[in-house]
């Protein structure tokens, strides 16, 4: 077996495009001797002086020094045969996403490599052990998945393919150590982690925009100002392009015999048709203009005619320590004509109303769950009298901006909060990885600012499990039943990454 951190490692890399050339520049930069192949030699070719001019630049901004820059540059040969990868310790394979083209490699690099060479592919969603399928030796195959761009996305995934040898894995995390990222192993399992457990945050919020409840544009807000989030669903998905997370989305929805909690909207699969794919074609969930997405306002209009008087709906710690900073009065008896302030859980103002009693034409909620200090959701019910809901708006709009959206149980931010802590609650459930390993995984390869595990906990185990419970049984869909691996640490009263030692 290779030694990760032997200084003369030799790796092949089969593949020159965005991908490969990112692996280039990583590995070469650590010091290993890299060969890279491509049937296309000018595309080899350009990655090479594109991978030289980043590192260039590198020198320019003080990052690396001339000597490094050397260094680097003289571990990197561009062959245009792959013979020449008859003496690589471990290949690593970034060519074009097909099966049968990564057989037929896989196939002709078993005829070339040495018997001990590991043979690793960057594949994002063939399996790998379909991959292993038609070579000699399937136990020296495994996945090195790493993520776009390279040089500056710090995670790998280290995919076990079903015949994968123990041994291979352990080099494998290693090489990913030696090239500067964080290995997190995983299964062979459709979408790996990043690609199942990101389908939470884009699907839910395609399924809010579908219902109405609100525009991207409030959807993106909330979740930036409410949770530190560095773009919202929909930023994100233009971000990454519809042609890559539609196809995505599609095939782990299909993989997972269409669980509804991995369901999209047709408008996903519409924008993909029609090649409105975001930033890149200047047009997604927003248009863009010389690159600047065009983005509607968020903020509900203020009319200045601000609630003096309040009534709190239910005896509520959170929601009478937020009211009483609003500087209004908090009624001790319902005065039959002011505002009914509600922070429900998990239900929209009609549920509240009809559970309660609440007049609902006087009812407005608010979500208390994110952070409120610079951002906040108000929705009422279909009858909810505008003049009572404006008032709440103008009110809250005095000290922090306001998203006024439809009724929905769980607003926005629970919505996708208790969605993506579920889908890491599932993943940890069926074994995919640690919780500490799911949550490194989704920091690192989505920019979350916490993880799914530590979203849950940050939330609580009985507060998540309660917005789904309700949401599950409000809306009569299973995309938001709970995981089992969540009921239980909510009932037993667990930290939501408890695994028992
Ligand atoms: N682009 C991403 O965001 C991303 C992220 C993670 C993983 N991946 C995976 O990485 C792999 C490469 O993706 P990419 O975006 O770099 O693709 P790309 O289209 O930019 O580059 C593929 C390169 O492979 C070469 N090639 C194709 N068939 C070949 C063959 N039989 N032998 C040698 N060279 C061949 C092509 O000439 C091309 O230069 C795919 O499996 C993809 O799923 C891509």
């Amino acid at each position: 077996m290779f030694n990760p951190t032997a200084e003369d490692l030799r790796l092949g890399i089969v593949g020159a495009g965005a991908m490969g050339g990112g692996i280039v520049q990583v590995a070469i930069t650590a010091g290993v001797q890299v060969l890279l192949f491509d049937q296309n030699e000018e595309a080899a070719a350009t990655t090479r002086e594109a991978v030289f001019a980043r590192l260039d630049r590198r020198i320019e901004r003080g990052k690396a020094s001339p000597e490094e820059v050397e260094a680097a540059k003289a571990c990197l040969q561009v062959v245009n045969d792959l013979a020449l990868f008859a003496d690589r310790q471990v290949v690593i394979e970034a060519i074009v996403e097909d099966l049968e083209i990564k057989r037929s490699l896989f196939r002709a690099l078993e005829e070339i490599v040495s018997e001990e060479c590991v043979l690793a592919s960057n594949t994002s969603s063939l399996p790998i052990g379909a991959i292993a399928r038609v070579c000699r030796r399937r136990e020296r195959i495994a996945g090195l998945h790493f993520f776009n761009p390279v040089p500056v996305m710090r995670l790998v995934e280290v995919i076990r393919g079903p015949d994968s040898d123990p041994t291979v894995i352990e080099a494998l995390r290693g090489l990913g150590s030696r090239l500067g990222r964080t290995p997190v192993e995983v299964p062979d399992s459709p979408g790996f982690l990043v690609n199942l457990g990101g389908r939470a945050f884009t699907t839910e919020g395609l399924a809010i925009l579908h219902e109405k409840v609100a525009t991207p544009a409030q959807v993106d807000a909330v979740m930036r100002d409410g949770f530190g989030f560095r773009m919202g669903p929909f930023e994100l998905m233009d971000l990454t392009g519809m042609d890559v997370n539609f196809p995505v989305t599609r095939l782990v929805h299909d993989a997972f015999f269409a669980d509804p909690r991995l369901r999209s909207t047709p408008l996903h699969r519409s924008l993909y048709e029609a090649g409105r794919l975001g930033r890149k074609t200047s047009q997604g969930h927003y248009l863009y203009r010389d690159g600047k997405p065009q983005t509607p306002s968020a903020d509900a209009q203020l009319s200045g005619a601000a609630a003096e008087k309040l009534l709190l709906l239910e005896p509520d710690e959170r929601l009478r320590a937020f009211a009483a900073e609003l500087g209004v009065e908090l009624l001790e008896e319902d005065d039959g004509s002011s505002p009914i302030l509600a922070a429900p859980l998990g239900e929209d103002c009609t549920e509240v109303s009809r559970r309660s009693g609440a007049d609902p034409r006087r009812l407005v909620a608010v979500d208390l769950l994110p952070n409120v200090a610079t951002r906040i959701t108000v929705m009422g019910a279909p009858n909810v009298e505008p003049a009572i809901r404006q008032s709440v708006v103008d009110l809250l709009g005095q000290s922090r901006k306001v998203t006024l959206i439809q009724d929905s149980p769980g607003f926005i931010a629970q919505r996708l909060l208790a969605m993506i802590a579920n889908l890491g609650c599932e993943m940890a459930q069926i074994g995919l990885a640690s919780p500490t390993d799911i949550d490194t995984a989704m920091k690192l390869g989505l920019n979350y600012p916490k993880g799914p595990l530590e979203i849950c906990e940050h939330l609580g185990c009985q507060t998540t499990w309660r917005i789904l419970e309700r949401m599950q049984s409000l809306t009569g869909d299973d995309r938001y039943r709970p995981s089992q691996w969540l009921r239980r640490r909510a009932a037993l009263g667990l930290p939501a990454g408890f695994v028992a030692t």
